[in-house]
């Protein structure tokens, strides 16, 4: 693994909520939801980091602020040991050379009027990097890479007339075809159907090989994340609580909220050991965040001290970090 490529610290995003009609005749401060409310991490080169945790726990905001698709609130984010926190303009359209989106739903990202051939060849021209034939025969080039074969036929249908897995070809090939470095895929397999999941992840690795990428993968599903990562950072409400290898966070989870997440993956086996069951339930926007350790209201661990204080993310043991006062005690 190589150098270290991006790095946050302390990002921060709090989106303004709207005043109801009572707050402004009270005149009341407004409020924010605390999205992402303090993290801080970094990735090396060649690294697959996945951000894990339920919904509603600050992931995709995370990518789109990294994405550069947001400014955030308050922190730093550094590409390449380059400051990218404020770019704009021209510094900001050649860091989109270098860093490319994988989404969710490549329907809603796909302009319906466009070939599928024009559709990835946009970023080839816009980009500067090649036009006319040559342009054409990178894309058909990609096309069959991706497994969209014969390449000819492809480049002239609509996305309509794709199925899920095919499109989601189609978007990884329009990130693919101006060979970035990083990529953030976000919850790039949710959509699609089971059987094919590990094909198209096993399409992002060929990539990765091919063109020495670095992923920062974003996914609520633990199965995809223990397949593909080599690090896994889990959030909730806004923070980091733990961050591990993936072999470390399946195999010696340490925060009470990892143990939950990892006891709550269905397992064939019925008898398996009881289950770290959690108290209560996520609530529906980090906006009035529990004092002290925010996860203490569901913790079957908390202290008075979690209640009041909050716990850092720090280094338990080599390269296993933990926000959590029980791991003091450990
Ligand atoms: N543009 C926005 N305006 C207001 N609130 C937002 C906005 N975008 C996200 N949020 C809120 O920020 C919080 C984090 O959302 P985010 O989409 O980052 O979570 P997530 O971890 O990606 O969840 P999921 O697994 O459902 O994709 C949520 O409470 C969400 O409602
Ligand atoms: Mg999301």
């Amino acid at each position: 693994m190589g150098e270290e490529i991006l790095r946050v610290e302390n990002l921060k995003k709090y989106f303004p909520l709207e005043k109801s009609f009572v707050e402004k005749i009270l005149s009341r401060q407004r409020r924010y939801v605390r999205a992402v409310d303090g993290i801080s991490f970094s990735i090396r080169r060649g690294e697959i980091f996945t951000l894990a945790g339920e919904t509603g726990s600050g992931k995709t905001t995370v990518g789109r602020l990294i994405l550069r698709l947001i400014d955030p609130t308050d922190g730093k984010i550094f590409f390449d040991d380059k400051d990218i926190t404020n770019l704009k303009g021209e510094a900001l359209r050649e860091l989109r050379r270098k860093m490319q989106p994988i989404f969710q739903d490549p329907y809603s990202s796909l302009n319906p009027r466009m070939k599928v051939g024009e559709a990835i060849k946009h970023p080839v021209e816009i980009h500067g990097i090649a036009g006319g034939e040559e342009a054409r025969s990178l894309v058909l080039e990609i096309l069959e890479k991706v497994g969209l074969t014969p390449p000819e036929k492809f480049y002239e249908l609509y996305p309509k007339d794709l199925s899920g897995g095919q499109r989601q070809r189609v978007a990884i090939a329009r990130a693919m075809i101006i060979k970035p470095e990083f990529i953030v895929a976000d919850e790039a397999v949710s959509m699609i159907d089971v059987s094919l999941k590990a094909a198209i992840l096993e399409l992002m690795l060929s990539f990765r090989k091919e063109l020495d990428l670095t992923y920062l993968f974003i996914t609520h599903e633990l199965a995809v994340a223990k397949y593909i990562s080599d690090r896994i950072g889990v959030m909730y409400l806004g923070k980091i609580v733990e961050i591990a290898p993936t072999s470390k966070i399946f195999e010696n989870p340490i925060h009470p909220y990892t143990k939950a997440l990892i006891a709550a993956i269905p397992v064939p086996n019925p008898r398996r050991k009881k289950k770290f069951i959690l108290k209560g339930e996520v609530p529906v926007a980090p906006i009035d965040i529990p004092s002290g350790c925010r996860f203490h209201p569901r913790c079957p661990l908390a202290t008075d001290k979690c209640r009041r204080n909050e716990p850092e993310l720090e280094e338990i043991e080599n390269n296993h970090y933990i926000a959590c006062w029980l791991s003091e005690e450990n």
